[in-house]
């Protein structure tokens, strides 16, 4: 395919999201002077943009979500077939794609018994906090309620999942938020709160204890936790943290949720991130990567014993859970979910995605050793970030405006990597990488050789 050869011309398509489309996460004053970039069609890693210009997609659709890459036809036709035979029943009822999709989906979670399937990311985690909440109603006499989340982490966009979001920069201008949510430390190591220690891990965790014992371990339902924390820096966690947050929320009885909308469905090499680190959750939430964006579906997948306390009184009209999500499980989130996962597996992605990931964190720690300006490389199969430092001495966070110079550099050079975003004051620092988990070595070389240029362009 070769776009940019096409004489096709968007210019009315450009016009009208000029005037009409209010886009995500956007300051809309520069679109006065100058066109969004509009993207046009996508296969495998590559996407075009209205002018035909080609890009390497190294952030898998822009938030780490087109698993398998761009094109597959396999999806479309599968969405297809189930629409053009049935395209929509409330998912009070069963469908065949629901049905055969959720079965997949936990074969692939070896403790996990129940899918409950709605739009978005943020939906998912809100199903799991309800679920919370009416186990502390029902169980505990409402006291066990409070949820726990973690600084840095993020879990959506509606209010009461900004209520659980440890990124300032987010929550900021919308508040009030919904109460009964905890903040615990964070767990990245190379802002480590604790001064060098060998057992940073641990300590971390230790930490989520000290605030259990602060708030009283009998109003806690439950902790909310990113595998690897993505949009707040890409921090995968260091050496003895789940173990010890796992023994500390046996001990306390709080409920393990976790939200794998990142990196769910392959992106660290395993078909969830939890599954590296001999967690047991009570309830997995999952979006992005479920379908790869070819339709929209999320899930929140409870153990069978979290279900089980949502029939255990059917006499009780108020004791199941009384949730409904019009367009959740809708007939083509399913049928898009299986087909996506029926590729990872036919594909051996997840291999690719360990080999790669492996590939590149060498290729990147190359480029620490280069510039100077590369402070800390780390991450978990292919997602991936680099954090930069005015110096590796005194680690100070380069200003956001530079970090944001990488990314516009790689951008025209055809390369489209990711930043931390209005995400924490001060450390809106990290580049981040999640490429299709189809990629090469040959495209990771062109992603590395992109930041480097860039690096050297805006550095010196
Ligand atoms: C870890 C995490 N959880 C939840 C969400 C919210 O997902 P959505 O935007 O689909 O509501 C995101 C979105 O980036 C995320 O990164």
């Amino acid at each position: 395919m070769d776009l940019s050869q096409s004489n096709n011309d968007y210019s009315e398509v450009i016009e009208n999201d000029r005037a009409h489309v209010w886009h995500h996460l956007s300051q809309h004053k520069k679109y006065e002077t100058s066109d969004p970039l509009v993207i046009i069609e996508g296969k495998g890693m590559q996407v075009w943009d209205a002018n035909g210009k080609q890009y390497l997609d190294a952030v898998s659709g822009g938030v780490w979500t087109v698993n398998v890459g761009y094109g597959r036809e396999s999806i479309a036709d599968a969405v297809r077939d189930q629409l053009v035979k049935l395209n929509y029943f409330a998912n009070s009822a069963g469908s065949i794609p629901g049905s055969m999709f959720s079965k997949a989906l936990i074969d692939k979670m070896p403790g996990m018994s129940r899918v409950y399937m709605s739009n978005s990311g943020s939906e998912a985690n809100e199903k799991a906090f309800k679920i919370v909440r009416q186990i502390a109603h029902n169980k505990y006499d409402g006291k066990k309620h409070k949820i726990l989340y973690r600084d840095r982490d993020y879990h959506g966009t509606t209010i009461t999942a900004l209520s659980a979001c440890g990124q300032n920069e987010r929550k900021d201008q919308y508040g009030p938020f919904t109460p009964g949510f905890v903040e615990v430390p964070h767990c990245c190591e190379y802002r480590s709160q604790y001064g060098e220690c060998d057992d940073y891990g641990v300590r971390a965790a230790r930490a989520i204890e000290d605030v259990i014992l602060r708030e009283g371990p009998d109003t806690i339902g439950a902790i909310c936790l990113e595998p690897v924390t993505a949009g707040g820096g890409v921090i995968p966690p260091p050496e003895g943290y789940w173990e010890t947050v796992q023994e500390i929320c046996t001990k306390y009885d709080i409920l393990i949720h976790i939200d794998e909308v990142v990196c769910g469905l392959g992106r660290t090499g395993k078909w969830f991130g939890y599954q590296h680190y001999g967690i047991k959750p009570d309830m997995v939430t999952m979006a992005k990567g479920v379908a790869s964006g070819y339709a929209a579906i999320s899930c929140t997948v409870t153990t069978e014993e979290v279900f089980e306390q949502f029939k255990a009184n059917p006499s009780d009209p108020m004791s199941y859970f009384r949730d409904i999500s019009t367009f959740g499980g809708c007939a083509a989130g399913p049928a898009a979910a299986l087909e996506n996962m029926r590729i990872i597996e036919e594909e051996n992605l997840l291999d690719n995605v360990t080999r790669m990931g492996d590939y590149l964190l060498d290729r990147l720690e190359d480029l620490k050793g280069k510039h100077g300006n590369v402070g800390d490389v780390r991450g978990k199969g292919l997602f991936v970030g680099l954090e930069l430092v005015t110096d590796r001495q005194s680690k100070q966070p380069v200003d956001e405006t530079l970090a944001q110079a990488v990314v516009g550099d790689c951008l025209a050079q055809g390369v489209i990597i990711g930043v931390t975003n209005r995400s924490i004051a001060g450390f809106n620092n990290t580049l981040c990488l999640s490429p299709a988990l189809i990629c090469t070595k040959s495209d990771l070389d062109q992603i590395v050789e992109a930041i480097d240029n860039a690096l050297t362009k805006v550095f010196g």
